[in-house]
């Protein structure tokens, strides 16, 4: 669970009043309105050529923002659910899909799906978000998606390439800028490596981590990754096995 200081602190830095402002804060970039709204709706149109037949079926998106990409993927789901830390976020995706009967908005706490019941979801879906948490935050929101998700339900995930020019730079600046750290939401790089190991351990296989140089869906910045569930990998239980393997650790049994 986290302190209630920083999970403020984490809601005030995605509170925007109008869809421009979510815009701002969700790209730092110059892009215009129309920009965002054509690759927003190419996103939605990768996801459902990846995920075909999604019609019957339940998605959710963690950390939808304002439905910039819900809007125009809700036509094609059977049920959506939009979860977010952010009420004024959920406010402006409320009205954006004011015209879908299909699609629930979760308020959440910025760490868990406590609403999502076990084994009811098919395809999680999650971009520009586990990159502003920590790691460890990020890896049990994994866990989370693995509780939610039917056997064999699906991921699809943006993480930051940290080998990209851009990322490097972003740590730069970040690491020279922040020295005590104090903005929550600064952006964490990931390798390919370090990405496919979260997944594994998380409970997924049939892995595919790729940075998205052909920018199917992000740009080259980005890695592209799909997995599926194959595993129930619960924190408990890998509270116990990690508990034994440290005192193992400790007890010098291995390097
Ligand atoms: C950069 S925006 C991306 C929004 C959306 N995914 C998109 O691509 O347009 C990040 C969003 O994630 C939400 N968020 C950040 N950390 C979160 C957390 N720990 N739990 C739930 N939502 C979170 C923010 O409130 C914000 O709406």
């Amino acid at each position: 669970m986290l302190s209630d200081n920083f999970v403020s602190r984490l809601r005030n830095r995605w509170a925007p009043r109008t869809q421009r402002e979510a815009e701002r804060v969700t790209f730092s970039n110059t892009q215009s309105s129309d920009e965002i709204e054509l690759a927003s709706r190419q996103t939605a149109q990768e996801i459902s050529r990846l995920f075909p037949q999604l019609q019957d079926k339940k998605a959710l998106n963690l950390g939808c923002g304002y439905g910039r990409v819900d809007f125009y993927l809700a036509p094609e789901v059977g049920h959506l659910y939009l979860v977010d830390i952010s009420k004024e976020m959920l406010k402006l995706a409320k009205a954006r899909l004011a015209n879908f009967a299909n699609v629930s908005y979760v308020h959440n706490d910025g760490a868990a799906l406590s609403d999502i019941p076990s084994a009811s979801i098919d395809l999680v879906y999650s971009m520009f978000v586990l990159q502003h948490n920590a790691k460890e935050a990020a890896f049990r929101y994994l866990l989370e998606f693995n509780r939610i998700l039917v056997p064999g339900g699906a991921l699809l995930l943006q993480f930051p390439y940290c080998e990209s020019t851009w990322y490097r730079e972003d740590f730069l600046y970040n690491a020279v800028h922040q020295e005590d750290r104090s903005n929550p939401a600064r952006v964490r790089g990931y390798s390919l490596a370090e990405t496919r190991w979260y997944l594994e351990k998380a409970g997924f296989s049939g892995i595919s981590v790729e940075q998205d140089a052909e920018e199917r869906i992000f740009s080259k910045n980005e890695l592209l990754a799909l997995a599926k569930k194959s595993s129930e990998v619960s924190c408990a239980a890998l509270k116990e096995r990690t508990m034994a393997r440290r005192i193992s650790q400790l007890k010098g049994e291995w390097r």
